[in-house]
């Protein structure tokens, strides 16, 4: 069968009334049945995968989650652990009939200390929510994403999500200080500490970073969060070419340096799909490339001299040709709002086939015209945007509706071009459902075979988020 296509259904245990009985006496009101509530925690947020779960579970506690796997391990009944369900690789929801366990409940802040900035709350928060509530602290989370209004931080850390503060505090293998883990068979693993500096053996919460909820449910977080800067900038800025754009990049970085906190980009077709779908409007004359830039930094003077020289010198030597800067609040939330809803406006514009690759910078946007190149008439739109800083590109395909030429035209050409130029097949999103069978295209065969081995090991019987992350051959 093509890597692509649907793997068959393992031998679980179907649902029975029995089961259902059960999780009602440990749940109460919070063992979900009723098909239209089920329904949309079967679909996933691109609309592109289904399954056919008949229950959600909504725990609340670690000790629910943990009576939950006991049972379900023991009776082989499969499990998806669910966040907010914004995932874009179909991690996040069944393929057949997997009981969902959702952590939408789990929503409590646990302890915020104010001297070291540690944050430790239930996995169910909101993203958004923990970042207004850091707010009033003087802090921020150190990641932040277009999905924040619904993803939750347990999900955050399961796909060990970048997205546009990564260039300026680092991935969640960094930030991330502790974990609370409730393995496949219940045992709940403490490593939920707070301390910078601790090695004392193997640091197992890295594991469950970006597991994708097939080694453990993550049940609690602590996470190392900034002091709230107190200048910040925005600045939006439009390019002829990619060269140019490159080079931007690199005068930013000299200039701007210990202020520099996002460098982001989209191309035209982007910016097409945004006025079309969304009606936003250009800030600035049209491109054929657009740069978003941030600064956040201590000193409001000082940020906005050496962003005014940083400007000059970019305008001087012609590598940007219009921008707009932005210092207010509303404004700064404008200019943003052309990078982070690209992903929004292309959900209007038909079938949406996403792709989020790592390379050397230098190489980002070949990817995107070697693709238009390849694919011609056959798509609606090919499109790039992303974040230069990290080296990750987006590249995304339209059709008017599903369109499996189409996707045997695009898949595995993406991936064979990737790995030819050494980059990663998914660089922030993970691999879930629909990019499993592609991992070789990026880890070797003993790497490959290892994580099976961990696989098995954490989880015997295969219950948690099966068919996602690890190729169809380890089961
Ligand atoms: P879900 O979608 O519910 O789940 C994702 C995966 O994690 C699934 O495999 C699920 O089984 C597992 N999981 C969820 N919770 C747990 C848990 N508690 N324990 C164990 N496993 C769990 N990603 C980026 O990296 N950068 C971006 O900039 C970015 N922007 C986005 C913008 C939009 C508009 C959207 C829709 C998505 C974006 N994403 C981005 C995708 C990103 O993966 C998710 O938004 C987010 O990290 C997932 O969190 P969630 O709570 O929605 O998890
Ligand atoms: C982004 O950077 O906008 C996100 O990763 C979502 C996407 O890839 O569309
Ligand atoms: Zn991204």
């Amino acid at each position: 069968p093509s890597p692509a296509a649907a793997p068959e259904r393992r031998p679980f245990s179907r649902l029975s009334g029995e089961d259902l009985d059960y999780f009602r006496t440990i749940l109460p009101g919070r063992t979900i049945t009723d098909p239209d509530l089920v329904e949309s925690s079967n679909v996933d947020w691109l609309k592109s995968v289904r399954g056919s779960s008949e229950v959600v579970l909504r725990p609340q506690t670690t000790e629910e989650v943990s009576q939950i796997l006991r049972y379900c391990n023991k009776g082989n009944l499969a499990v998806n652990p669910q966040g907010g369900n914004t995932g874009l690789v179909g991690g996040s929801v069944p393929v057949y009939d997997e009981i969902i366990l959702s952590t939408s409940l789990m929503n409590n802040i646990l302890s915020f200390d104010n001297i070291s900035g540690v944050l430790t709350c239930q996995a169910g928060c909101v993203l958004e929510n923990l970042s207004q509530f850091l707010e009033e602290q003087d802090h921020i989370m150190p990641l932040d994403l277009g999905a924040k209004g619904s993803c939750q931080i347990g999900g955050n850390v399961a796909t060990n999500a970048g997205g546009l503060r990564l260039l300026r505090y680092g991935s969640l293998h960094g930030t991330v200080l502790g974990l609370e883990v409730v393995l496949a068979g219940g045992q709940v693993l403490d490593c939920l500490a707070t301390l910078r500096k601790d090695n004392t053996g193997y640091d197992l919460k890295q594991l469950f970073i970006g597991s994708e909820g097939t080694l453990g449910v993550i049940t609690a977080v602590s996470i190392l969060c900034p002091r709230k800067p107190k200048s910040v900038n925005v600045v939006f800025l439009g390019c002829e070419t990619f060269e140019q754009l490159l080079r931007a990049f690199q005068l930013c970085r000299g200039m701007l340096g210990e202020i520099l906190s996002a460098f982001e980009f989209l191309d035209s077709e982007c910016m097409r799909l945004l006025k079309t779908h969304l009606k936003l409007t250009n800030p600035i004359s049209d491109c054929p490339f657009y740069i978003l830039i941030e600064t956040s930094g201590s000193d409001p003077s000082h940020d906005e001299q050496k962003l005014h020289n940083f400007l000059e010198e970019a305008m001087t030597s012609l590598l940007v040709s219009d921008g707009t800067v932005a210092t207010e609040e509303s404004k700064i939330k404008a200019l943003w709002s052309m990078r982070e809803r690209v992903t929004e406006a292309l959900t209007h514009d038909g079938f949406n086939y996403k792709y989020d690759i790592s390379l050397p910078v230098e190489q980002i946007y070949h990817l995107v015209t070697d693709m238009r190149q390849h694919l011609g008439n056959r798509a609606k739109s090919v499109v790039g945007y992303g974040h230069v800083g990290d080296g990750n590109i987006h590249l995304n395909v339209t059709s008017a509706a599903r369109d499996p030429a189409l996707l045997a035209a695009i898949e595995p050409f993406v991936y064979e071009w990737t790995a030819r130029h050494h980059g990663s097949i998914s660089a922030e999103h993970g691999l879930g459902l629909k990019k499993r069978n592609y991992i070789h295209y990026s880890k070797s065969s003993q790497a490959v075979a290892l994580m099976g081995h961990i696989k098995t090991m954490l989880d015997p019987k295969g219950i948690l988020n099966p068919y996602k992350t690890l190729p169809d051959h380890l089961r």
